[in-house]
């Protein structure tokens, strides 16, 4: 389970006070499926980036399966990132001097599993790169990249899933597969999934809708559908 209690983001740019968040809180079970929707510059990204770990909250807790995570030591939150959290950024993030295959390898090398090769070159295969293994991001298209950064993010089979549009830059149809692969891994291994998106029509494939705007929750709302990745009929 996720929970982020009173969570606020407050910084200073260009001398003055910026709300990013204001006192977020919301609890997300395990293996719910969620999309965050709402304007950009609405704090969707923050929100995702601090459920990571990847930055500190001015205010508020963030627990995750029963650890809270803000006020963990910057080593200590590596490595439970490592065990917990897959992250998908929009702009991939792939290492450029490294394969698609070494940059799948990364985190599964980081938590010392032994047969992380075979491994990544599965997860490579579910995603239909088998053939780029030894391709370096600039020799991908984006959608590939976006395939080997959804691999990478569930190298280490992540109870969580934490990914910023995962198909923002990417053609419909394509869009379409990685959705498809991350609702699959969500279904084959019950992965909590968090997804900033957009698009309504992805939206529509989670179990909950949570809206932000300025910062806050504007909706919160349970979409009427039993399992996701089933289209309303
Ligand atoms: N380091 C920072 N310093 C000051 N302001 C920041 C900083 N990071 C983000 N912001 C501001 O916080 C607000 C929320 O940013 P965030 O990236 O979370 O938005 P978002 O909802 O993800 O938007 P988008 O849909 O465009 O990706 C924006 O107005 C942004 O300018
Ligand atoms: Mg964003």
């Amino acid at each position: 389970m996720i929970a982020v209690q009173h969570l606020s983001m407050r910084l200073t740019a260009a001398g003055r006070p910026v709300t990013i968040l204001d006192d977020v809180t919301l609890e997300i079970p395990s293996k719910q499926t969620v999309a965050v929707m709402g304007p950009s510059g609405s704090g969707k990204s923050t929100l995702l980036g601090l459920m990571a770990g990847l930055d500190r909250p001015t205010a508020g807790a963030i627990t995750l399966d029963g650890t809270e995570i803000t006020s963990l030591s910057e080593s200590r939150m590596a490595k439970f990132r490592r065990a917990k959290i897959g992250y998908i950024f929009q702009s991939f993030h792939l290492i450029p001097t490294l394969t698609a295959l070494e940059n799948v390898l990364v985190p599964l090398e980081l938590s010392g599993n032994a047969a992380a090769k075979d491994q990544a070159i599965e997860l490579l295969q579910t995603v239909g790169l088998g053939n780029r293994l030894d391709h370096y991001p600039v020799q991908l298209s984006g959608g590939e990249q976006q395939r080997v950064a959804v691999a990478r993010a569930f190298a280490c089979r992540p109870p969580i899933l934490l990914a910023d549009e995962p198909t923002g830059n990417l053609d419909s149809q394509t869009g379409h597969r990685i959705m498809d692969l991350v609702l699959a891994l969500h279904r084959d291994y019950g992965t909590t999934l968090v997804l900033v998106t957009h698009d309504r029509a992805i939206a529509s494939l989670m179990h909950r809708v949570i809206a932000l705007r300025d910062g806050r929750i504007e909706s919160d709302e349970i979409l009427p559908r039993t399992e996701p990745g089933e289209s309303a009929s």
